[in-house]
């Protein structure tokens, strides 16, 4: 029997237009917000301004961190914190990719505790974290569905996540004409990210029959938009904007429940180091991972493979290779050190079979060396 228990408690509206739709959601979270953003892209999608027409027609206070850096670090999450302890929000909303929705999760806990980024890893928060809305401009974190956080850890060289179920989101608006401006290069690479949390989610040893429901689904609406990937900018219209974009909240409510698997932990020292985008790491490891995958649960990867709507784990390969042409060769140390970072994590223990020093090393070679 596989035992499990389901938790979402994340409200999802979906539609264009829905923040203006359903400001009062606003409302109903309290009279001061902190908008937590980047620098640049919350704007440019239309959201920011969208948020702040809402906020003032609603007479809600605000005040604006959009400093958030791209793979957020401890110190930056702190930055956030004493901005919003000084301020005093009773809710903040998060507008971005990744980086953002995951640096306003740790900033929500730092608004109300007394601690510092590096202890949000201990997991124990004496008071309850801030009420997050969370806006995505891409399509590919889920972290508008997800209680998680990944921050970038400078002094162990790597990214490292925390989390725990008061942070979910409150509200999650999807719109995805706030996708509509994204260059090309960072909708495959978002979009392979939401595959990969899609992939990794559906093989883990923690998937259970809800899990599983909403992978599948997530994979067809992915593999359904991967001609239009295929063919290029001028193929992605707002309907593939959309599927993506609920494709991917699909993946983050399977990652909430799953986790993920090595793939993620093995693809963090790529951007850490080598700067490679969080998505692409992850679609260049993942024919290897399902190679891997294939030799224990066949079955599964099959089905995968079905969703998709691809004949093999080869031709798999092939297309994600293609999305990404450029290629980096690692030394034989660079890789027995990432393999070294991978191995103790509880994503490797998630990840189906038994996950050897040599599976590994599989999986990264294959992209990574001559
Ligand atoms: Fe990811």
């Amino acid at each position: 029997m596989n035992v499990f228990s389901f938790f979402m408690p994340t409200e999802v509206r979906h539609g264009i237009g829905i923040v203006q739709a359903e400001k009062e959601k606003l409302a109903a979270l309290g009279q001061r917000a902190l908008l937590v953003t980047g620098a640049r892209s919350a704007q440019a999608s239309g959201a920011l301004g969208d948020v702040t027409a809402s906020l003032e027609t609603l007479g809600i206070a605000y005040a604006h961190f959009d400093q958030v850096e791209p793979n957020p670090s401890l110190a930056n999450v702190e930055a956030g914190g004493a901005l919003a302890r000084e301020f005093g929000p009773q809710f903040i909303i998060a507008i971005g990719g990744g980086s953002p929705l995951d640096a306003a999760k740790a900033i929500a806990v730092l608004a109300t505790n007394s601690i510092t980024a590096a202890q949000l890893y201990d997991g124990d928060f004496t008071h309850e974290p801030l009420p997050i809305v969370a806006i995505p401009t891409t399509a590919g974190t889920g972290s508008e569905v997800t209680p998680y956080s990944v921050l970038t850890l400078p002094d162990q060289e790597t990214k490292k996540g925390f989390g725990q179920p008061s942070l979910f989101p409150k509200v999650a608006f999807l719109d995805p004409t706030y996708c509509a401006s994204l260059p090309f290069a960072i909708t495959v690479d978002t979009a392979v990210d939401a595959l990969s949390h899609l992939v990794e989610g559906y093989l883990s040893v923690r998937a259970n029959a809800a899990s599983d429901m909403l992978a599948e689904a997530g994979m067809r609406l992915w593999g359904s938009c991967l001609p239009a990937l295929q063919v290029g900018d001028t193929a992605i219209g707002i309907e593939i904007r959309d599927q993506l974009l609920v494709a991917s909240a699909l993946g983050g409510m399977t990652i909430s429940h799953t986790g993920t698997a090595y793939v993620h932990s093995l693809g963090y020292p790529l951007t850490f180091y080598h700067d490679i985008p969080h998505g692409q790491a992850n679609g260049l490891l993942l024919p290897g991972f399902l190679r891997h995958g294939e030799t224990v649960v066949p079955e599964r990867v099959a089905k995968i493979l079905d969703c998709l709507q691809l004949p093999s784990t080869q031709a798999l390969g092939a297309t994600l290779a293609s999305l990404f042409p450029n290629r980096i060769q690692l030394s034989p140390e660079q890789l027995d050190a990432y393999v070294d970072k991978t191995l103790p994590t509880k994503n490797v223990a998630h990840s189906p079979g038994t996950v050897s020093r040599e599976v590994l090393m599989d999986t990264l070679r294959e992209h990574f060396s001559g």
